[in-house]
């Protein structure tokens, strides 16, 4: 594969036919896409013209047993053939056992449940209601005593999704300004400094000045979005003892790093990014149906748990049967192949082979497993991203000065080494963004 064949300038037919067609009918919201893709099988992806890609970056982190796998389309064609669809006036058996597994899997106590939605979104949509309920429990938010509604606090920096309620927990202002006011009771302190929580969690009280308890902090232990940065074990055991001296919850939004991702099934069960930390509420979606659109939350803990009741929340397709059985599928692989071990394996050959390249375009890789990025000595990453591109590796501009790099859970030391085969050879003097 050479440059010439890949570059934007030079885009193929089919790709530059369909794209401009894509433009004609679709909201910009996405920008211009890179290629127009047809069809995938493991770590590979082709374009409509034929042109192979080595993928790492899943589809931002979903395609965690890459692309087609057959176990995962033979579940998928079978749960199709059977039932696809059916509401939530009724259940079915692969929703039940997916629900049971995830609770499993999180090490969740005795009581947990799930709720199911379709995307991370809805996953911290539905965290965020349940922190809302919680928080009417409260002491301080009682109205008949005076209380004020109680308040949750999100992290600079974090990403929870684009819906009004979970971007009313997002940081970045370009993003969030343009839609505000937003939910009002969410506000932002500082990541990684525990005295702006502190201050937040200290701003309650009675008198005009003082504010509503706060129900819940909200976080990503590493922040995938913000350029893929752990927040740290030390402070996240500080954020948990602070919510557990005020009665707050701590979700955690595992969106992006859960399902094996960092080399654990669910991140906060690493030492090295939670400090041993049991969370009040964990998020997912993204990698657990192998690509079909689903996302949840699970309540630790029965008390919890039980602040749902009917009508407190739903969506028509949650827990739909066709994307629990593209889930379970998706689990069973993972399970089977070791996908768990290989992120971690896999992850630290791609972040030391990456600093043995040598290309002095490479200042340091942070992450964890497959939740990996590069920090660039010049912010020329989307410049980067697409010279990687035209040599046939996917990878990704999460930041100006920074790639990200999220394979499949799949991935093998061979793939790897093809990756740092072309990324060694980027060009450390491309253009700044
Ligand atoms: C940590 C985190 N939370 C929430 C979301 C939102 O997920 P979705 O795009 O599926 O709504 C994302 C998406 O990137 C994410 O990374």
């Amino acid at each position: 594969m050479n440059a010439e064949q890949h570059g934007p300038e030079t885009l193929g037919p089919e790709d530059s036919k369909w794209l401009g067609e894509y433009a004609d009918v679709h909201m910009s919201v996405f920008g211009t896409p890179l290629r127009v893709m047809d069809h995938g099988e493991g770590m590979r992806i082709w374009d409509v013209d034929g042109n192979e890609y080595l993928d790492f970056l899943a589809g931002i982190a979903v395609n965690s047993i890459g692309y087609a796998h057959p176990a995962w389309v033979k579940a998928v064609a079978e749960q199709a053939a059977k039932v696809a669809h059916t509401s939530n006036y009724f259940a079915t058996e692969p929703q039940i056992s997916l629900a049971a597994r995830l609770i499993k899997l999180a090490g969740a106590p005795e009581g947990s449940h799930v709720y199911f939605g379709n995307s991370g979104a809805e996953g911290n949509e539905a965290a965020l209601k349940l922190a809302k309920l919680y928080g009417r429990t409260l002491p301080g938010a009682a109205p008949a005593l005076g209380g004020k509604p109680a308040r949750i606090v999100a992290l600079t920096n974090g990403f929870h999704g684009r819906t009004l309620g979970a971007l009313s927990a997002t940081w970045k202002p370009a993003i969030r300004k343009p839609f505000e006011p937003l939910v009002p009771g969410i506000e932002f302190a500082q990541a990684g400094d525990i005295y702006a929580l502190h201050e937040a969690f200290a701003a309650t009280g009675q008198g005009p000045y003082g504010k509503g308890p706060v129900a819940a902090v909200i976080l990503e232990l590493i922040q995938g979005e913000a350029g893929v940065k752990p927040l740290g074990a030390d402070y996240v055991r500080q954020v948990r003892a602070m919510c557990d001296a005020h009665h707050a919850l701590l979700i955690v939004d595992e969106v992006q790093t859960g399902i094996g991702r960092t080399g654990a099934w669910f991140a906060f069960q690493r030492e090295d990014l939670s400090g041993g930390i049991t969370p009040d509420i964990v998020t997912f979606a993204k990698g657990v149906a192998g690509g079909f659109p689903m996302g949840g939350m699970i309540a630790f803990g029965a008390k919890l748990s039980a602040l749902f009741t009917p009508g407190s929340h739903g969506s028509t397709f949650a827990g739909n049967p066709l994307g629990a059985a593209a889930a379970m599928a998706t689990l069973d692989v993972i399970e089977q192949e070791g996908l768990v071990a290989n992120a971690e394996e896999r992850g630290r050959q791609l972040r030391d082979g990456i600093m043995a390249t040598g290309n002095p375009l490479y200042v340091s890789v942070r992450g964890r497993g497959l939740l990996d990025a590069v920090e660039l000595a010049h912010p020329c990453a989307h410049a980067a991203m697409a010279w990687c591109m035209e040599h046939g590796l996917i990878v990704n501009a999460v930041r100006a000065d920074a790639l990200r790099l999220a394979p499949p859970l799949i991935v093998s030391a061979a793939d790897v080494d093809e990756a740092l085969a072309i990324l060694r050879d980027v060009p450390a003097d491309l253009p700044d963004d």
